[in-house]
Order: structure tokens, then sequence, then C-alpha cells
């Protein structure tokens, strides 16, 4: 299996020339890196014109969110069948910022499951992302993590594992100066496959990747990947500057 990137753009950056300057990048980095699956979830009213005008198949698209409705009166939001018309493959589901949003209410496991069931029922991939917002000594985060991944995954049958992708992301080391610890990183990543594999069988929970996201950047990708035994990597910050990003993609060929 590749290593899979995800580049999350997040709400950046503040023009379409710029994205797609920033694409044009990408795409090169793709052409010289097929070993490694980029994927891009760029603002959504961006993400018709990059992916329309791409017609190559080394990058995919994503969506950063969407409502699982397809359709309604929700004023300023986009649904997943819109989201998928407008070229995403994948889509992130429950990210923290959705989750624990700077003003606002933020979504609920309630709010993931539905999304994950409509995400699946168009042929899309959903990334359920999923982190603890603090960490106790009693593992707390723990049981605070298996809700999130037995809500999120309560409708999705056995078979549908081949599309799934769970991204842990302890809110703390999102947007942080560091990323955590890969023995810590290993050994939640264990902890979700359990979970999984409790409720699914031990075949969906072992072939589903599990990406670690926050704080990667060029430096830290390699070791994150494979001391933190993931199978890829969510990144916000180090995915918005072109030369860093490819830096991070290089240093996950030839694992
Ligand atoms: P960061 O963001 O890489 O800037 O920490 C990660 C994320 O929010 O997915």
């Amino acid at each position: 299996m590749h290593p899979i990137v995800i580049a999350n753009w997040k709400m950046n950056p503040e023009t379409f020339a710029e994205a797609k300057r920033l694409f044009e990048s990408i795409k090169k980095t793709a052409s010289t890196s097929k070993t490694v699956d980029i994927v891009i979830t760029p603002p959504s009213v961006f993400l018709q014109g990059l992916a329309s005008g791409y017609k190559g198949s080394l990058v995919r698209f994503g969506i950063q969110h969407a409502r699982a409705e397809n359709a309604g009166s929700y004023t300023g939001d986009i649904s997943m069948i819109q989201a998928k018309n407008a070229g995403a493959l994948y889509a992130l589901i429950g990210h923290a910022e959705r989750r624990y949003p700077k003003e606002g209410v933020g979504m609920t496991n309630e709010d993931a499951r539905a999304q994950v069931r409509s995400a699946l029922s168009l042929a899309m991939k959903p990334v359920l992302c999923v982190g603890e917002q603090s960490r106790d000594e009693h593992g707390g985060h723990l049981a605070y993590i298996k809700e999130q991944v037995d809500v999120a995954l309560a409708d999705v049958q056995k078979h549908q594992f081949k599309d799934i992708v769970i991204a842990y992301e302890p809110v703390w080391a999102i947007g942080a100066k560091e990323a955590m610890l890969p023995h810590d990183i290993h050994e939640t990543t264990l902890y979700i496959r359990k979970v999984v594999a409790d409720k699914f069988g031990s075949k969906p929970a072992l072939s589903m990747p599990i990406l670690y996201g926050g704080s990667v950047d060029d430096a830290n990708a390699r070791v994150v990947l494979r001391e933190g035994t993931t199978q890829g990597l969510l990144v916000g910050r180090a995915s918005l500057d072109s030369l860093t990003f490819a830096k991070l993609v290089i240093a996950l060929k030839n694992l």
C-alpha cells in the first residue's frame, strides 16, 4: 500500500490564482513521487476549478467538510453530493476544527456517522478524523476516541472498509510546535485498530489505512510514518508551501 498524504489547505490560499500555482507545483511533485498517493482538500470554492482542469490521475481531490443531506435550506453549507459533483473523491469527516470550532456549535459523532453513510453511498472515501482534546493518565482519552470511532462507523458494513480511512489527530497537536511522539502515535493507532477489530473483525481492522495528523512537516514526516506505523499523513500548514510539501512527499518515497 502506498502511503497517503492529504494536503488539508483549510481556509487557504486567498485567491484562486494562488491555489492554481500551488496545485501546479503539487502536480510536479506527484509526477516524480508515484509511490505516494496525494490527495488535496482545497477550500470548496476552489475545488471544481482545480479538479475540472486536471486530466491526470496522480492527484486526487477531497472536500474538507460537507453535510450528509443532499439538498435543503442550509445557508452557507454544501452537501456531500455537491462535493462529489465538484470532483471530490475523499471527504474529511469530523476534522477537529469542525468538531470544536472557534465560534458556534461544533459537529457531533452522530453528524459524523451521517456523513460517513452519505459519503459511502456516493462511492466516496470517508476520512474519519478522530482524536482526543487532552490526555490523562487514567486513559480517559482512549474511551473518548473509542466513542468517536464506534458512533461514526455504526452504519458501516464490513465490505465497505476498503473505502474507509481513519485520520488520528490529537487536537492538542494540531497547529502546534511539535507532532506527537511516534511511539504514542503507534500505541494509539493500535488501539483504534482494536476498537474496529472488536466490532468488525480483524480483516477490516488490519487493512484500513490509519493516518496521523498534527504538526507534520518535511523534517518529521518520515519518522512519524515509519515509527508511528501509520499509513499516511494529514498535513495542514506544511501543505501550503510548495517546497516544504515537495520535500515532505519526497521523504516518504522508498520507505
Ligand atoms: P497542522 O494541521 O499540520 O497545521 O498541524 C493538521 C490538520 O489540522 O489536519
